[in-house]
């Protein structure tokens, strides 16, 4: 079989998707596996039907420190179909975090969280184990806890992280030289990623090999870190996830039960199936954490920035290295040549905090984009004026060029269409007992890109087999990668087969970090090309004179079906590598969003009316998905703007709210029209397909603009994230 590798290290100024003659790329094209989603018949994990398959269920800790003692379990023994109740130290872990290949964290008997799985119950039915689980009687040997934020206790974080802190020039000596400064502290809440299909591990031993269907974001990191787990070699295990209903994060790394349900199953010597409820969900899961975020912004008169300061604390658990990187996006956003960004972090005993929905930017924007619209006023600025004013050439920090930013463009495009110029003073608009306002943020994400493979078969019949260990975490995959095969290969998509989910087949990164499209899109493009290098071979031609079109190569008067030239099957496997573009170029993804909102005047009631995005990522690959993939990101910038909150009872740790009931993300009647628009962009630095990530560039600043529509309707500006109308109310005029 063919292999080519290909590193980002040179410019891709020419792609061979660019001229591609089927115009499937970029196409909005449906999902491929809709009809299968729609009709019930995509198997997720937890719908399997494996033989013998005894059913597990997690128990929770409820207490926020202790140690366990014991655990009567005579009660739980006694309920009809238990098989057995584990509790060895082993079934302890949580979700890891911090190291990619790391192995879950196993606190033994030590809980550090109300939620903190301690045992497993195992039962002929899930009702048998649920049962059993409730009538379990630990006992703790309670422990002083951390129970409350208290940002007094804030350490320097242990570990260093992507984009962590940096300092230049002197913040203080410009803040004081500022004409105009401002200093305010921004807070946001504890957020769950809330994915609709929750937590699922089906373990099943056969000999010294585990298979797991579960449903997870990244196979290759999640089955390296199993594999530490449970001292055996990775090889041995293999993890099949071929649909994901959604992760958010909370499905990156390897999660509680799927290290327990393997344990218990080897034990019982019978297949287990671990379903999460929705409350362990959020008990067990990783949470976004809660930040603090100070922003310090000093500009001339004229509105040129000097000093941006951005401190953030965020939590987690005693001994955790992950922080909230709140200030990822502030290192590159705007100018200004002083600038302290730093992270600090509060330990606790809530549950751990983690990756979600574009951890940094996610948070992070939510205090500097607002703070970047109180700036404006303060300097008597419109908002998208002050944004160009201080537009940087060149990355401000690391002093190297964007290889492409058009937050301009957006911004302008956006104005445009939004009508921003129809922006009045604060509460100036009403209609009848509303105010209506408008409010920007600009929109940035980090563009990263990772190793990955993925092998394509070209078929005697005539189709293409496209096979990698990525995953469809409901974005799309197995379109794009349809697309991209089909573009390369002059088939339609129809012809192509798109395998994913199963770690027998060639490794990606997976889904996380926006990174998964242009990793594992690249990986099929690079094996495609050595399928067309074959094809040149068969041909006797030179890579310029063939066209693959319509299943057919052809090279000067002679076409032939690509399925002849396949003979017995024409295999090759690509590989993308990072290289040394990561470091020369400043990459991102930008965008601008608007929002209109009403708020209302007796009540303080927030409705947002209609939101618009603009984006540049590079080439898009599909005009539908990527678009779905911004109106997901927006929808949850309402969320993270009005309505998400975990609530910890600062008494006991334990979540308050811990279901969709209590715990309020926003459904159909809280989304409004939401127009998403793309600007013309190709990244050359990027990869060879010159795409760039966009799953959580939707997210990244979109809460941000709904809080300045806020304020820009009623005059009331909140720090306090979410806003809800208890913290509007007190701001209104008399009614
Ligand atoms: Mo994303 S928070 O890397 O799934």
């Amino acid at each position: 079989m063919r292999t080519e590798t290909v590193s980002t290290d040179a410019l891709f100024e020419t792609s061979l998707l660019e001229d591609g003659v089927q115009g499937v790329i970029g196409k909005a094209t449906s999902r491929i596996d809709g009809p299968l989603k729609v009709s019930g018949t995509a198997t997720y994990s937890a719908e399997y039907d494996i033989a013998g398959a005894a059913h597990g269920y997690l128990v929770l800790a409820t207490v926020a420190r202790a140690t366990v003692t014991s655990l009567d379990d005579a009660d739980a023994r006694k309920v009809p179909g238990v098989l057995d109740i584990f509790t060895s130290e082993k079934f302890l872990p949580h979700t890891n975090q911090p190291g990619q290949t790391e192995e879950p964290k196993a606190p033994n008997k030590h809980v550090l969280y109300a939620g903190q799985p301690i045992a497993l119950v195992v039962a002929e039915t899930f009702e048998a184990a649920r049962d059993a689980a409730h009538r379990l009687r630990p006992v703790y040997a309670e422990l002083p806890a951390t129970t409350g934020f208290d940002a007094g206790t804030a350490e320097k974080p242990k570990d260093s992280q992507i984009a962590a802190h940096a300092s230049q020039g002197d913040i203080e000596k410009a803040m004081g030289d500022a004409a105009v400064t401002l200093d305010f502290t921004y807070t946001t809440p504890s957020q769950n990623s809330v994915a609709m299909e929750p937590h699922t591990t089906i373990a099943e031993w056969k000999g010294d090999e585990l298979t797991l269907h579960c449903s997870m974001q990244m196979l290759k990191t999640d089955r390296q870190q199993l594999a530490k787990a449970l001292g055996i070699d990775k090889e041995k295990i293999r993890l099949i996830s071929p649909y994901v209903g959604g992760g958010f994060g909370s499905k990156l790394f390897a999660s509680p039960e799927m290290v327990a349900c393997s344990l218990a199953a080897k034990e019982l010597g019978r297949p287990i199936k671990t379903v999460m409820t929705r409350q362990q969900v959020f008990e067990c899961t990783v949470r976004r954490s809660n930040t603090q975020q100070r922003i310090r912004l000093g500009a001339t008169a004229e509105g040129k920035l000097l000093a941006i300061g951005h401190d953030s604390l965020s939590s987690n658990l005693p001994g955790e290295g992950f922080f909230e990187p709140c200030g990822i996006a502030t290192h590159f956003l705007y100018a200004g040549q002083h600038r302290h960004i730093n992270h600090d972090v509060v330990h606790l005993n809530w549950t751990l905090a983690g990756s979600m929905r574009a951890p940094g930017e996610g948070a992070g924007m939510l205090a500097l984009e607002c703070a970047m619209d109180e700036m404006a006023e303060k300097l008597d600025l419109d908002p998208i004026a002050f944004r160009k004013l201080n537009e940087p050439k060149r990355d401000p920090e690391k002093d190297i060029p964007y290889s492409t930013r058009q937050l301009v463009r957006c911004m302008d495009e956006g104005a445009e269409r939004f009508g921003w110029a129809r922006r009045t003073a604060p509460a100036q608009r009403r209609e009848g007992e509303w105010f209506v306002g408008i409010g920007m943020a600009a929109a940035a994400r980090a563009n990263r890109m990772m190793q990955a493979k993925a092998r394509v078969t070209l078929k005697p019949d005539g189709t293409a087999l496209v096979e990698t260990d990525m995953t469809d975490i409901g974005t799309g995959t197995y379109t794009i990668l349809a697309q991209i095969a089909g573009e390369m290969l002059g088939l339609p998509i129809e012809m192509v087969d798109v395998h994913l989910g199963d770690t027998n087949l060639p490794e990606a990164a997976g889904s996380g970090g926006s990174f998964g499209a242009s990793s594992s899109g690249s990986a099929v493009y690079v094996a495609c090309q050595a399928i067309r290098e074959a094809l040149c071979e068969k041909m006797s031609c030179e890579a310029d004179d063939l066209t693959l079109k319509d299943g057919r190569a052809i090279a000067g008067n002679r076409a032939v079906d690509l399925g002849t030239l396949a003979g017995d099957g024409l295999a090759a496997e690509g590989e993308i590598k990072p290289g040394k573009n990561d470091e020369v170029y400043s990459q991102g993804s930008y965008g601008a969003h608007f929002a209109e909102v009403a708020v209302n005047a007796v009540t303080g009631e927030v409705r947002v009316r209609r939101m618009l995005g603009v984006f540049a990522a590079g080439r898009i690959l599909n005009l539908k998905t990527a678009r779905s993939q911004c109106i997901g990101g927006m929808t949850f910038g309402i969320g993270a703007a009005l309505e998400e909150a975990l609530e910890h009872d600062p008494r006991t740790g334990r979540l308050v709210n811990h279901d969709l009931a209590e715990y309020h993300v926003p459904v159909n009647a809280d989304v409004p029209q939401i127009e998403v628009a793309f600007v013309d962009e190709r990244d050359t630095a990027a990869n060879p397909l010159q795409s760039k990530g966009i799953g959580e560039l939707g997210i990244s600043g979109a809460g941000a603009a709904i809080a300045n529509a806020v304020y820009n309707a009623c005059g009331v500006r909140v720090r306090d994230y979410p806003l809800t109308l208890d913290k509007i109310l007190g701001g209104l005029p008399p009614v």
